[in-house]
């Protein structure tokens, strides 16, 4: 019998330790998400009990009306029966290049503002041509911690990726390390979230400077991963065409492709409906290795008639209208999006001090010199436990997170945390069972 079986747990740890045997899994710090959300579910059911659970980023919060609206007008009017052109709807092309003159002040012309299914396409299909425009440039550099799919995606690919985590390389370090890969050769694009999943640390004006210049001497593609878009919410990001901005390495180099997500800024991950933003210059440009895989050496068009095309000949048509219908909104200033989504903030915000409180650290705690913002996920550790040790130790305490080893991280005692699916409802329970778990563990 281990300590926790003596001590009495909020959850019922016999019930946890049979689940724990069942699920087959050898360690279940190293399991991925979807796996800690099917042992979670399998507890809950036996035990009866709710967790505070904070295992996977799924919108806590209802999609944006305006969307829906948009939506379910253009199912009326019969969009469901045909086939939407690969390159997106024009009136969506116009406003996700409205979307980012007003919100990172970046020119784009429509033409090369594309919808995918989901940022999740949008990286797939990049990956697809930007991982193979130069034979000799056969490798992703990940800027981790990450999300883990985008590593899936590689294997799936069977294409090769390097990572490091940028925990100490921040501000001037960076420029040093990138360049420590960049010098190979071999790197043809490199790919980060900002603000950043796991960490929601958020890059500088300065680090994104670093990136950009050297993507440009490199001859680098940056997949920049804007799946939190205007989620640092230290800054108020929402105004459109009124400074502050959304940062991004579009302010520094040519050679990027944006992907902004709808499901968070705008809580529409059921639609699976994303924007990729190529450069106009990138789009025209033209890699005579393209002609490989593709019709023709051109970028952009490998991109649309290339690589969308053969993964899904497009995006779903009426979600298309509900996402232009959001991005109207928003432009006109009609819609405030980030006001709607900020409630993540303030939910950190509480829950990082109940951690802090209760004997946990945050791993990830600063921007250089500034405080971390709170925002959708926040990370932490427990003195003296390693990281997969501390999230098979939480169940029993009615707590689920993801180990940061599974995301590159090499921060190994650290879990992530995601707020969004913890309702204010629930933060008595969680800090009543924080409280048992550090007088356990003190
Ligand atoms: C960093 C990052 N990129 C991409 C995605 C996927 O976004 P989408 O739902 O638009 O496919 C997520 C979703 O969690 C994410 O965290």
């Amino acid at each position: 019998m281990n300590d926790t079986m003596i001590r009495k747990t909020p959850i019922d740890a016999c019930i946890v330790q049979k689940k724990l045997q069942e699920s087959g899994l050898e360690k279940v710090g190293m399991a991925s998400i979807r796996e800690i959300v099917r042992l979670v579910n399998e507890i809950e059911k036996e035990t009866g009990e709710s967790y505070v659970r904070m295992e996977m980023g799924v919108p806590g919060l209802p999609p944006a009306q305006v969307g829906i609206e948009g939506e379910i007008e253009a199912l009326k009017s019969g969009v469901a029966s045909k086939y939407p052109m690969i390159e997106g709807v024009d009136i969506l092309k116009k406003e996700i290049s409205r979307f980012i003159k007003n919100f990172v002040n970046i020119d784009v012309d429509e033409k090369n503002c594309v919808p995918t299914v989901g940022s999740m396409q949008g990286a797939f299909a990049s990956f697809l041509v930007a991982c193979r425009r130069d034979i000799k440039k056969d490798t992703t550099l990940f800027i981790d911690p990450g999300f883990p799919v985008q590593k899936m995606q590689h294997k799936v690919l069977g294409l090769k990726y390097e990572t490091f985590d940028v925990y100490n390389y921040r501000g001037d370090k960076l420029k040093v390390k990138l360049e420590e890969y960049l010098e190979k050769g071999n790197i043809s694009t490199i790919l980060y979230s900002n603000p950043n999943n796991p960490s929601w640390i958020c890059f500088t004006e300065k680090e994104l400077q670093i990136i950009g210049e050297l993507a440009t001497k490199y001859d680098v593609i940056i997949m920049e991963d804007l799946a939190y878009f205007a989620m640092d919410f230290r800054k108020d990001l929402s105004k459109p065409g009124v400074a502050p901005y959304q940062p991004s390495v579009a302010n520094y180099t040519d050679n990027y492709i944006l992907l902004i997500s709808s499901s968070k800024s705008f809580s529409y991950a059921g639609q699976r409906i994303g924007m990729m933003a190529i450069s106009d210059g990138l789009f025209n440009k033209r890699f005579p290795d393209l002609k490989r895989f593709y019709k023709t050496d051109e970028f952009g068009y490998s991109m649309v008639y290339g690589a969308i095309y053969s993964l899904s000949s497009g995006t779903s048509h009426s979600a298309q209208y509900g996402l232009a219908a959001m991005l109207k909104a928003a432009n006109d200033g009609d819609f405030n999006f980030v006001e709607d989504v900020k409630e993540y903030g303030e939910r950190a915000k509480i829950m990082k001090k109940m951690f802090m409180d209760n004997g946990f650290r945050i791993v990830y705690d600063m921007d250089e010199n500034e405080p971390l913002a709170d925002g959708f996920y926040f990370t932490f550790s427990y003195p003296g436990m390693d990281g997969t040790e501390l999230l098979e130790e939480l169940l029993y305490y009615g707590i689920s997170a993801i180990a940061l080893t599974t995301t590159g991280s090499e921060r190994s005692e650290g879990l992530r945390a995601c707020v969004s699916q913890i309702h204010r409802s629930q933060f008595e329970d969680l800090e009543q069972r924080l409280k048992v778990f550090n007088e356990h563990h003190a």
